[in-house]
């Protein structure tokens, strides 16, 4: 009798733990775009969490040319957050400023993932007198594309 219980606990912590470890996690790497249509690709995420990747912006607050440029940054090892905060640094290679985003890789039932961010855009001013207007702040939602 005691050893059907015992199996019984056995099989069903096993259940338990099968259902757990096949729990889907967000996951940074891929295509993303946000409202504004902005993409961005996303390299594969490494075991330190490390990341690198391309941003292509749909706007610009210069008059110059938009480019491609490089973006870098680190999350919470994927394997061990479902849903994982992170942050990562845009280096603009057509303007003199540099954007810096927070968010969280969020999952939701349907197993469709979004990044909820929030951004600071700093732009290089002469002197320190015009610091107070060179950071500008924003959110922006990106969904993935691929
Ligand atoms: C610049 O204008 O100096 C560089 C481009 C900045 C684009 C900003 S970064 C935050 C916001 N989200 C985007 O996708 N683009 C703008």
């Amino acid at each position: 009798m005691m050893g059907k219980v015992a199996f019984s606990l056995l099989l069903a912590l096993v259940l338990v733990n099968l259902g757990l470890s096949s729990e889907r996690k967000c996951v940074l790497s891929g295509l993303w775009k946000n409202e504004l249509g902005s993409n961005m690709s996303i390299s594969a995420v490494n075991a330190d969490g490390g990341f690198t990747g391309l941003y292509h912006t749909a706007v610009t607050a210069t008059n110059k040319p938009i480019q491609v440029s490089p973006l870098k940054g680190s999350q919470k090892p994927t394997s061990q957050r479902k849903q994982p905060t992170f942050g990562f640094t845009v280096t603009w290679t057509f303007s003199d400023s540099t954007t810096v985003f927070v968010g969280q890789c969020f999952m939701d039932d349907k197993g469709k993932e979004t990044l909820k961010t929030k951004w600071l855009l700093r732009e290089e001013v002469r002197s320190p007198g015009a610091d107070w207007k060179a950071t500008r702040v924003g959110t922006n939602i990106f969904t993935r594309i691929k």
